[in-house]
Parts: structure tokens; C-alpha cells; sequence
């Protein structure tokens, strides 16, 4: 294998060929303005968008389209990977169009589909079409249900698609989520339905199989003889921003843990894949969240940690508590999760699985620590004070800093015999030169593309929730949380330590 094809990404990386018309469902959103459209116009400006294309943005916000161009160019100004160019600018701004009206309105989808077929006559874009819906997670049932009653995602010949991309959380519970799966359904095959969880455009996530699977040494000790346990951290130094009115009905469980947090555990635990390709990926992954273990209410109490953050300080700036940050007079939402996974079979049985995620932690880091075991006889021991002696430790560096990090114990030269832990330091930043693409540009391409391998599939997502759901009936069950229960700029609530140190080990530093 040649340095070009090692360097290649996993999904396919050229010019998406087909035709089409990408139907942006929430398009005056935060979603649209901070990450799809600056990605648009980054695989703009890399050729990698169809020749015929067109964008039609469509909320309820009262814009005409040069308010819409204008939006989106401030958009791409601040957010895109690619500096404004003028040529491609006049070239991406010329396929956009806008149209506004209620999500519900049926005079509104008739319109909608009739500035369709005109972009078909204009820009020679074939009846393909790619809607995403980038809206509230409740608002999406009424969207999908207009396309359905409106026939508009109907082909227009037998040799168009019609797709649909839908943004997490995927419904709220596992009920919710099976009750939209049938709804999508109802309208769209499932090889035509894109979950989107961004993690998953993440290059350094989907190095996680590359780096299990394309080398022969990891494999062998990727069990429970050789690992004494997972951590998988998600955390965030910045609060929930303008986001309370979503985040107050979610929730840290909902908006992270069931996605991100479980699609990282997935490809760490997963058994190797028979094919690279969506079908076997997913199948593993489901097999994962099969064998996770249930909790039973009680469980729930000893297995898992919340926290609310209050006011404090990060980077030596004061910062509001959630409330606050919010704009509620109290709440009962969980801005910090901490629990405890067990995945019930022969690779990982009695292996803990870790995993924490929190708002206004010390810093932004999202990374997954592979503890290894003690060594099983401890050569060392009388010359060296053995609680020195610190267990081998393999980090993924999601982000920042982006990397893969071995810490291992060494011998510091001379006499007499001392032992200290050393490190083998990967850094993308550093080995490769090329800078590497939004995940949103990546997912993008691959929905236009037809490659679902980065998408979660219906019966992974309610596999997801099915474990979700039963630690949020034990959260019911139990008396309500004591609100706030960490500062802002702190390790998390007390509770998350009190969970991990139980069992004799210890949260590793952020
Ligand atoms: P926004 O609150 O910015 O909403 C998106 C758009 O949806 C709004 O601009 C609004 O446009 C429209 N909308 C439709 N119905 C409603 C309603 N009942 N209340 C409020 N707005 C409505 O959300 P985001 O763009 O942040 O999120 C959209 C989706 O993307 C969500 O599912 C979110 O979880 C997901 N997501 C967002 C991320 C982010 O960083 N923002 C990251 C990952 C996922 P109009 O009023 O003009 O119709
Ligand atoms: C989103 C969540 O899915 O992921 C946000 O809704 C969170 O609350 C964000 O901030 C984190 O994404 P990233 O890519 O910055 O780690």
C-alpha cells in the first residue's frame, strides 16, 4: 500500500456525481449557519460538490434570498475551513434559494414543490433530493409527515432518490424513537434514512477502527485479560449558550450520552467487521448495545452520577450557572453525566466501561483511555516504591490535540534502579500537513454519495435508547437531584467520584 492510500480518509473522498437538490429544513438555524452551509461551501471550494446542485433553505423566518446569501456568507466568513473566495462564492451563492412558510402549512409544501421542479428545469438537478432536517427534534415528526402527504419526496422518474437526513437527539425516550423510525418508514426506506451523529464525521473517530483493525497489535490485548478498564470523557468548557430552550427539555443523557458517548463506545468494543461498509459496521455496533447490560432501577442509583453546574470560573472568567444560562427560575435538567457500563460478553465481561460527559468542566476534551492491568508479578518490588508503578495506559485524543498517546514506565538512567512513566506521543497535527475535514463536511458528502456506513441505522439508535431509557425511568424513580452540585470550572459533582472510587480506581485528570 502506497503513502497515498494510507493518507486517504475512510469515506470516499471524490466529487459526489449525482444531481441533486439538498432541502434544508431549519435553514435560519445555528446548525445551518454555524456548520452545513460553511461545510457546502468548503466542499465547494474543493470541487467535491455535485456539478448540478442546489441548496433550498426553507424556515419560517421572513427572508428573501439575498437576506438568506447574506446570512450564509457572514456564516461561512466565521466558520468555514476555507477563507472566502470570490469566484467560488459567486459559483455557491447562485445555487442557493430560500423559501419561507410554516412547517405545517400544506399551501407551503405545495409551494415547496414547485420551486423544486423549477430548480429541476434551471439547474438540471434530475428530481434527486436530500432533506435534512436541521430543526428541533419535535418539530421534525410534522416535516416528515408533510413530505409524506405531500407525495414530495416521491421520485419524479424511476431513476431519481430521494433521502433524508435526520439531526440528534433521535427522539426522547426508546418509545419516541421506535414511534419515528415508523414514521420515517412510513415514507422512506431505511437505506434511504441518514441519522446523523456528527461524532462519527470525526476523523480521529473513525481512526478508532483503522487503528484497531488495519494494525495487528492492538487486537490480541483488546480484551478482558489484557484491559483493566475504559474511560470515554466528553467534556465541554462552555455552557449551553443560547441552546437552553432545547437543552432544558434534554438534558446532558439525551443530548450526549445516548449518541456521542455510545457511538464511541461502540467502535472501541466492537468485534472486527466482516467488510468495511455500513452494513457490517452497524451490525458490530448493534451487537455492542445488545450486550450492554440493563440497569434496574436500583441499579441506576449505584451505576450512574448527575450534576447540574453553578456559577464559578473557567480560564479566569466568571461564568453564570445553568439556570442562568438557561433563562429558567429552576430546573431539574442534568448538565453532567458519569456512569458505569458493563457490556455483557466474552471480550469485555466484568470490564468496566467509564463514561462521563459535563457543560462548563475545566476544558474541552473529549478522549478515550484504554487502562491496562497491573503486571501480574512485580519484579520491581523491592527496589522500587511500587505504588509508582502506574499501569499502562493507551489515549485517544478525540479532540483537541488530536493524537493517540501510550503512557508506559521506564527506567531513569543511572543508579539506583528508579521507575517513571514515559510516553509514546502521536499528533495528527504534526504527521500529517493536510487539515483534515469538518466532520459535517465528511457526512455531507457521504449522504450525497449514498454511503450510510457514518450513519446510525434504525435498530442501532433504539438499541442506544434502550439502555438509555431504563437509566432515565431509574432517574424517575429516584428523589429529585439536589441542583446545582458543581461549580462551573470544577471536576464535576462529587457523586462522579464517589462512583468511580467506589470501585477502587480513579476518574483520570482533564
Ligand atoms: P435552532 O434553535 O437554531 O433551530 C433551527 C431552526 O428550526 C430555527 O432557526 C427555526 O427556524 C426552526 N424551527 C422550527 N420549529 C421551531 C420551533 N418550534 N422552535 C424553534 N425553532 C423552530 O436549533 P439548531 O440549529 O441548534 O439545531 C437543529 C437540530 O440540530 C437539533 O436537532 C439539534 O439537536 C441538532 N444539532 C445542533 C447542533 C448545533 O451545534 N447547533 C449540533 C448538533 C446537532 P424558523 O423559526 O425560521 O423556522
Ligand atoms: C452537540 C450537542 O451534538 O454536540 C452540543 O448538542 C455539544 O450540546 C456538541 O456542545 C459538541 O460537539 P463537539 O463537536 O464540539 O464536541
Amino acid at each position: 500500500m502506497d503513502s497515498k492510500t494510507l493518507t486517504r480518509t475512510i469515506s470516499s473522498s471524490d466529487r459526489a456525481q449525482d444531481p441533486c437538490v439538498l432541502v434544508i429544513f431549519g435553514a435560519s438555524g445555528d446548525l445551518a449557519r454555524r456548520m452545513l452551509l460553511p461545510a457546502l461551501y468548503d466542499l465547494a471550494y474543493d470541487r467535491r460538490l455535485p456539478a448540478r446542485f442546489a441548496v433550498l433553505g426553507f424556515a419560517r423566518s421572513q427572508w428573501d434570498e439575498d437576506e438568506f446569501r447574506r446570512v450564509v456568507k457572514t456564516g461561512i466568513k466565521e466558520f468555514a475551513r476555507r477563507s472566502i473566495d470570490e469566484a467560488v462564492w459567486e459559483s455557491f451563492s447562485g445555487k442557493l434559494r430560500y423559501m419561507s412558510g410554516n412547517y405545517d402549512d400544506p399551501a407551503a409544501h405545495t409551494r415547496l414543490s414547485s420551486m423544486l421542479d423549477s430548480i429541476d428545469s434551471e439547474l438540471g438537478t434530475a428530481g434527486n433530493r436530500l432533506y435534512y432536517l436541521a430543526v428541533p427534534p419535535t418539530t421534525s415528526p410534522t416535516i416528515i409527515s408533510k413530505l409524506r402527504n405531500d407525495k414530495i419526496s416521491a421520485p419524479v422518474d424511476s431513476d431519481s432518490w430521494s433521502r433524508i437526513v435526520v439531526e440528534k437527539p433521535f427522539g426522547r425516550d426508546l418509545e419516541s424513537a421506535r414511534e419515528l423510525n415508523r414514521l420515517i418508514h412510513s415514507q422512506f426506506p431505511e437505506e434511504s434514512v441518514y441519522r446523523i451523529d456528527h461524532y462519527l464525521g470525526k476523523e480521529t473517530v473513525q481512526n478508532i477502527l483503522v487503528f484497531r483493525f488495519a494494525n495487528g497489535v492492538f487486537e490480541p490485548i483488546w480484551n478482558r485479560r489484557y484491559i483493566d478498564h475504559v474511560q470515554i470523557t466528553v467534556a465541554e468548557s462552555l455552557g449551553v449558550g443560547d441552546r437552553g430552550g432545547y437543552y432544558d427539555q434534554s438534558g446532558a443523557l439525551r443530548d450526549m450520552v445516548q449518541n456521542h458517548i455510545m457511538q464511541l463506545l461502540a467502535l472501541i468494543a466492537m468485534e472486527p467487521p466482516i467488510a468495511f461498509d455500513g452494513r457490517a459496521v452497524r451490525n458490530e455496533k448493534v451487537k455492542v448495545f445488545n450486550a450492554l447490560r440493563r440497569m434496574e432501577p436500583a441499579e441506576v442509583a449505584t451505576s450512574t452520577a448527575r450534576g447540574q453546574y453553578a456559577a464559578g470560573w473557567i480560564g479566569g472568567e466568571e461564568v453564570p450557572g445553568y439556570t442562568q444560562d438557561a433563562a429558567v427560575d429552576s430546573s431539574s435538567t442534568e448538565t453532567y453525566v458519569a456512569m458505569r457500563l458493563f457490556i455483557d460478553n466474552w471480550r469485555w465481561a466484568d470490564v468496566p466501561f467509564y463514561v462521563r460527559t459535563g457543560k462548563r468542566l475545566p476544558k474541552r476534551t473529549t478522549q478515550i483511555a484504554i487502562q491496562f492491568r497491573k503486571v501480574p508479578h512485580l519484579l520491581f518490588k523491592d527496589i522500587v516504591d511500587v505504588s509508582d508503578m502506574e499501569p499502562t495506559v493507551l489515549t485517544i485524543r478525540i479532540q483537541p490535540n488530536e493524537g493517540i498517546s501510550m503512557k508506559f514506565l521506564t527506567k531513569v538512567p543511572g543508579t539506583p534502579t528508579r521507575i517513571r512513566p514515559a510516553m509514546m506521543d502521536f499528533l495528527y497535527g504534526a504527521a500529517f500537513l493536510n487539515e483534515a475535514p469538518s466532520a459535517y463536511e465528511t457526512l455531507l458528502l457521504d449522504a450525497l454519495q449514498g454511503d450510510a456506513t457514518l450513519f446510525t441505522r434504525a435498530d442501532e439508535v433504539e438499541a442506544a435508547w434502550e439502555i438509555m431509557t431504563g437509566v432515565l425511568d431509574g432517574w424517575q424513580q429516584m428523589p429529585s437531584a439536589q441542583f446545582p452540585n458543581y461549580e462551573a470550572g470544577s471536576d464535576g459533582p462529587e457523586e462522579a467520584d464517589r462512583l468511580i472510587e467506589s470501585d477502587g480506581r480513579q476518574w483520570r485528570r482533564f
